[in-house]
């Protein structure tokens, strides 16, 4: 199969030119102006961006977490995620805390495999860091392409490792080549607000907020990056919220450490003012939990300032009986909030749309950053020739509305209920497929395939 695109604007992290792109198979063979080519398929983007197709590096599709599942499975999720533009997912394996990296890697196999519609990969979640383990780390590097390393610093007892754990296993991923990234919250401090507010009656969602004060952020971030000063490894903090937390990555920065930042979608347009809606609030429950506006002011500018290298969105979803589990305390409302479908539009159109970032930094941050960072370009992540053909064909200025009522992530409602969007992805190309056209879905189930990444590079 060929497909020829025509009379695009098209947009990468670097360029913005006006050009005809000619696929065939899975990858893009010619880029020019009006290219004289015969293709099975041709489609018009005459007056529409062209870009990289989203890659989404930090979800949570059928994930086990506080005692049920996130509800997105692979199908739903990949689909849904396809329909907003994001092309490639990066999901998390998660151990089990006394067995091997690799039992956890064939349960999440076991979910994924065959089910996804677009393209996936897998990060390895270390909660028990144990001789066993260290010797496991280089085997998913070299043999199944699984080069990130996710650790957590808070919720203990179930995910959380100690700074001894943490120091060794970095020790091993910078030996074999990985990198290490991070949830970095203080989970003590956090764990003693928790049970203050419960011992006190306080027991709605915002007490999720109250318990999760900046500085557990901030100290955690800044202890994170000095292990990571320590021990030489690559680093990458998942999630980052707010201002204080952002300084405390400064730092790494002035050493000429590889550390980078993601923030996602709901922190930069989301704040904790919506935890005051009793029970309400809870569709916003997740960890770390929203924050100020001032926090926004910081993060838009370290999106700019490249201080803040990747916009995901930790898609975590749980349908509203899920939620209802913490409906007499918040601490067993499960954590996370749905937003695969909607990261590509909500950003272009708060941040492009109105002026705050330009759409080339759009691209670098939602697609060729995650690529470059998790070890996956040029394959993914930009437009060039021998590249995978992943490609969205956006109209900048069609408007929608989101809501549960139209939305494709096996959720029943919507974190941005009502949200006027400017800017929609009309047609979705996965490795060459015309896999999304104008909503209509055109692959089967299965057409996903797991992709295998790159050792990560020592150069900042
Ligand atoms: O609330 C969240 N973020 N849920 C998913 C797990 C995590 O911490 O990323
Ligand atoms: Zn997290
Ligand atoms: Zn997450």
């Amino acid at each position: 199969m060929s497909l020829l695109i025509k009379n695009g604007r098209i947009i990468t992290a670097a360029d913005d030119y006006k050009a005809d792109i000619f696929i065939s198979g899975e990858k893009i063979q010619a880029i020019g102006e009006k290219l004289q080519v015969e293709a099975d398929q041709t489609i018009d983007a005459q007056d529409h961006l062209v870009m990289p197709g989203g890659i989404d590096p930090h979800v949570h599709l059928a994930m086990p977490f506080m005692g049920t599942y996130s509800s997105d499975d692979y199908a739903s999720g990949t689909l849904a995620a396809l329909h907003g533009g994001t092309t490639t997912v990066i999901d998390f394996v998660l151990q089990t805390q006394g067995k091997s990296l690799h039992d956890a890697l064939s349960s999440w196999k076991g979910r994924s495999d065959g089910n996804c519609y677009g393209d996936y990969s897998f990060h390895m979640a270390v909660t028990d860091f144990n001789e066993h383990t260290a010797k496991e780390v280089g085997q998913l590097i070299e043999e199944e392409g699984i080069t990130s390393f996710k650790t957590f610093m808070a919720y203990k007892g179930a995910l959380m490792i100690d700074d001894g754990q943490m120091i060794g296993l970095m020790k091993e991923v910078e030996e074999k080549g990985g990198m290490v990234t991070v949830h970095a919250t203080n989970g003590d401090m956090i764990d003693t607000l928790i049970a203050k507010h419960r011992s006190e009656g306080k027991l709605s969602p915002l007490y999720h907020y109250l318990s999760q004060p900046e500085i557990t952020e901030a100290e955690a971030s800044g202890r994170f990056c000095d292990m990571a000063d320590y021990t030489g490894v690559p680093a990458y903090i998942v999630h980052l919220t707010c201002e204080g937390a952002l300084n405390a990555t400064r730092r790494a920065g002035s050493r000429n450490q590889k550390v980078f930042v993601e923030t996602c979608i709901q922190y930069l347009l989301l704040d904790a003012s919506l935890y005051e809606k009793d029970f309400d609030g809870a569709k916003w429950v997740m960890s770390p939990p929203l924050r100020q506006k001032k926090d926004q002011k910081a993060l838009w500018s370290g999106i700019n300032q490249g201080l803040v290298q990747v916009v995901a969105t930790d898609h975590c979803p749980f349908k509203w009986a899920q939620k209802l589990m913490g409906k007499d305390d918040f601490s067993k409302i499960p954590n996370g909030h749905p937003a695969i479908e909607h990261r590509m539009e909500l950003l272009f159109s708060e941040g492009v749309n109105t002026g705050r970032i330009s759409p080339n930094k759009f691209v670098e941050v939602t697609s060729t950053n995650p690529a470059k960072i998790f070890g996956m370009h040029p394959k993914k992540g930009c437009i060039a020739v021998g590249s995978d053909a992943d490609l969205i064909i956006f109209d900048p200025h069609k408007e929608h509305m989101l809501s549960a009522d139209t939305h494709h992530m096996n959720v029943d409602y919507s974190a941005y209920e009502g949200w006027k969007v400017k800017g929609k992805c009309i047609h979705v190309i996965l490795r060459g497929k015309h896999a999304i056209d104008k909503g209509k879905v055109k692959i089967e189930k299965g057409y996903g395939s797991f992709i295998k990444r790159n050792k990560v590079s020592k150069v900042v």
